[in-house]
């Protein structure tokens, strides 16, 4: 098999902000990559350090409040200590982002069209003439109709949905190598949310673009992701190939998050499991698995020890204590 070319590198990616309250620990070491032309998906619940991550790689976090240590590589560059001029040149035409709040990233004082323009303008040497045909085009594409309407409005004119539609033309008008889509389509309905989403597969396959793709909605991630991220109070617990994380979940928080898996010794008529409880104080954390208070299997080792990586296939990876071989035996997390 070919060796898949690895555009991103993640290693031991640690954010911290500091707060009024005390620093608060947003992500905790994280390692991940993403191959070229690979969907990643990221999942976890609110406040696990989603967003927090997909920020820290475009350096979009405020330097005076944000505290970031650990090693980012683009495309075999350390762009770790990239000054601000520097990520400009790769912010957009490399590796460009869809916002979770398509209000606070799009320009309230600049005409849709112009937005969308000027990152054309930035990045290509196309004619004017010709970049606004490629805006209108891109206007259409992600399923507005009055093209030449919308893009003479403001952003505060237009819906949250129209706005988040812009936002996605926006990231995409520049063909990234590298597209980073939190919660793309959460405000958006059914339909367009299908548009948007296979309008991004359709630049995967034709221009090979690697996404990573941030969502609460598993459905999302089980069509579009080759493989997928379960982050949990700013450490990644599981990782794995769709496959894995929805047929062979190993670690109990993914197993709470995509619902009951089906238990053979209760029968029918089981009830969804739910998440007791609530993720931790990212203040001062305890030792430990994060998870531990809200795990049915905790142990006494949960508490006291950092779980290490166990390696249960190819790209399965699982941090939990459960997998360790002198750990009770639990059929759905072993087999
Ligand atoms: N600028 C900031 N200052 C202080 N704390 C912050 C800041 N930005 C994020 N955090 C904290 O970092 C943690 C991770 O936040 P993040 O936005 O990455 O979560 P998320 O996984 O994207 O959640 P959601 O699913 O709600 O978008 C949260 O506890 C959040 O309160
Ligand atoms: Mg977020």
């Amino acid at each position: 098999m070919m060796r898949k070319e690895k555009l991103l590198e993640i290693n031991n990616l640690e954010v911290s902000f500091l707060t009024d309250f005390g620093k608060v620990n947003a992500v905790r070491g994280i390692s991940f990559n993403v191959s070229t032309g690979e969907t990643l998906g990221i999942v976890g619940e609110s406040g696990c350090g989603k967003s927090v991550t997909a920020l820290s790689i475009l350096k979009l976090l405020e330097p005076s409040s944000a505290e970031i240590e650990g090693k980012i590589a683009y495309n075999q560059m350390n762009i770790t200590n990239f000054t601000d001029s520097e990520m400009e040149k790769i912010r957009g035409a490399e590796i460009s982002m869809v916002f979770q709040d398509p209000m606070s990233s799009l320009n309230p004082t600049m005409k849709i069209g112009h937005q969308l323009f000027d990152t054309l303008i930035k990045h290509e040497k196309s004619s004017r003439k010709e970049a606004k045909k490629t805006v209108l085009k891109m206007l259409e594409s992600v399923g507005i109709n009055d093209v030449e309407t919308v893009f003479n409005k403001y952003p505060h004119e237009l819906s949250g949905g129209m706005q988040q539609r812009i936002m996605i033309g926006i990231a995409l008008i520049c063909k990234p190598k590298l597209l980073i889509a939190d919660e793309p389509t959460t405000s958006l309905d059914v339909t367009i949310q299908a548009q948007l989403l296979s309008l991004m597969k359709d630049l995967k396959n034709k221009l090979n673009t690697s996404i990573i793709l941030i969502t609460h909605d598993l459905g999302v991630v089980a069509n579009m992701a080759d493989r997928i991220l379960v982050m949990y109070a700013g450490k990644i617990v599981e990782s794995g190939t769709v496959e894995d994380i929805f047929y062979h979940p190993k670690h109990p928080y993914t197993v709470a998050l995509l619902g009951a898996i089906p238990r053979m010794d209760l029968g029918f008529n089981q009830k969804l499991l739910e998440i007791k409880g609530y993720p931790p104080d990212l203040i001062d954390m305890k030792p430990g698995c994060a998870f531990a208070k809200r795990c049915m299997y905790s142990m006494v080792i949960c508490d006291e020890a950092e779980p290490l990586v166990f390696e249960c296939g190819d790209e399965h990876f699982v941090s939990c204590w459960l997998q360790h071989e002198y750990s009770p035996k639990i059929e759905k997390y072993n087999s």
